[in-house]
């Protein structure tokens, strides 16, 4: 028997591939479009949780079309900051879908960070204001950052509000993001005042089971489009309830959540990201509607994507190849 390798891609290698965000904007578009004829399988994430509010999941997903398959073990863990470690790490490993060997194992901290920005946008496609111009990033950390990356692919923004409860994070955020965008990044002492006057609004702090949500009824305003990253931790449930239309990226995966305790006050998603990327349900119907995504995160978009980072790899020799 042939001696089999894999390629491992650490998480410097991985960020070296550097895979722009229009790129995976456009590899979710497709897998979604997947999804939602009922094309792709992805069996729900089981997970341990070591700590409160600490999470490892697996997530397996096989998108045909794609020649895609593998699995991402993913942790959360909130307080990680304080050891100055990120808040998500992980790996993901592909196989061969015709043989089932894994062929890379790479560090999945940039992609799921990626990734998460892209699923806001692809979201924000159909469900924001073709013309939204503002955009406010409530939790000034890795999501905070590819969100708005991602956003600024799509839409023609020409300022950004910054809230971040540490003002060092949301000073860093606005002076990194600044050298970045042509566009306006203002920082604001209140969170309120990134909410009010943004057409894009993105919730990215922790996920919490017991949150004290922060953003209340009549902050967003008509015509604007939110993106709850961080499920249901900063939209209050009256926020919620005032939304014209919920999305989320899947319906059975919301429903899990909804059994353990999320989204109590959050009424039920009317599409997924799926049925909206295959034109299934409708998406935005006027410009005054308020429009939220709540996107959990799906090893399909993690599937999605590495394959790509994988092949880009190979061609610039990045990485380490080892036996099996
Ligand atoms: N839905 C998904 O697909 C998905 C994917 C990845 C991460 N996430 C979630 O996104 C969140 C952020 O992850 P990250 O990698 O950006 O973490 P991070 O640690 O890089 O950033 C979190 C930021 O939140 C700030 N913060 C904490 N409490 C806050 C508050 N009350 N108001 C404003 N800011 C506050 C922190 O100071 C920090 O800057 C996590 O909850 C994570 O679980 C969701």
């Amino acid at each position: 028997m042939t001696a089999q390798k894999l390629l491992y891609l650490s998480r410097a290698d991985v960020e070296a591939v550097n895979l722009d965000m229009a790129t995976i904007i456009n590899l979710l578009e497709t897998a979604f479009r997947e999804k939602g004829h009922g094309r792709v399988e992805m069996p729900p994430k089981p997970g341990i949780h070591t700590l409160p509010d600490a999470f490892i999941h697996a997530m397996p997903a096989y998108i045909p079309s794609m020649k895609s398959a593998g699995i991402k073990w993913v942790s959360g863990y909130p307080e990680n900051f304080k050891r100055g470690l990120p808040y998500i790490t992980g790996l993901l490993i592909l196989n061969d879908a015709e043989t089932g060997m894994p062929y890379a194992v790479m560090d999945c901290t940039w992609l799921t960070a990626f990734r998460t920005g892209a699923a806001t946008a692809l979201a924000a496609k159909y469900l924001a204001r073709p013309a939204s111009e503002t955009a406010g990033i409530l939790a000034c950390g890795v999501q905070g950052r590819t969100n708005l990356e991602a956003l600024a692919c799509l839409f023609p923004l020409k300022r950004a509000y910054a809230y971040d409860i540490l003002p060092e994070a949301q000073e860093k955020f606005v002076a990194e993001m600044s050298a970045k965008f042509k566009f306006e990044i203002i920082g604001v002492q209140e969170p309120k005042q990134a909410v009010v006057d943004s057409d894009l609004v993105v919730s990215s702090g922790p996920i919490l089971k017991h949150p004290t949500p922060t953003i209340q009824a009549g902050w967003l305003r008509p015509g604007a489009y939110g993106s709850a990253v961080d499920f249901d931790s900063y939209f209050s449930g009256p926020a919620l309830a005032q939304m014209d239309r919920i999305s989320t990226d899947d319906h059975a995966q919301f429903r899990y959540y909804k059994s353990v305790g999320y989204f109590q006050q959050t009424p039920d998603p009317y599409a997924d990201l799926g049925e909206l990327a295959a034109g299934l349900k409708p998406g935005r119907q006027s410009p005054q509607e308020r429009t939220l995504a709540i996107n959990l995160g799906l090893a399909m978009d993690d599937m999605a994507v590495a394959p790509e980072i994988y092949r880009r790899a190979v061609e610039r020799g990045l990485g380490t190849w080892l036996a099996l």
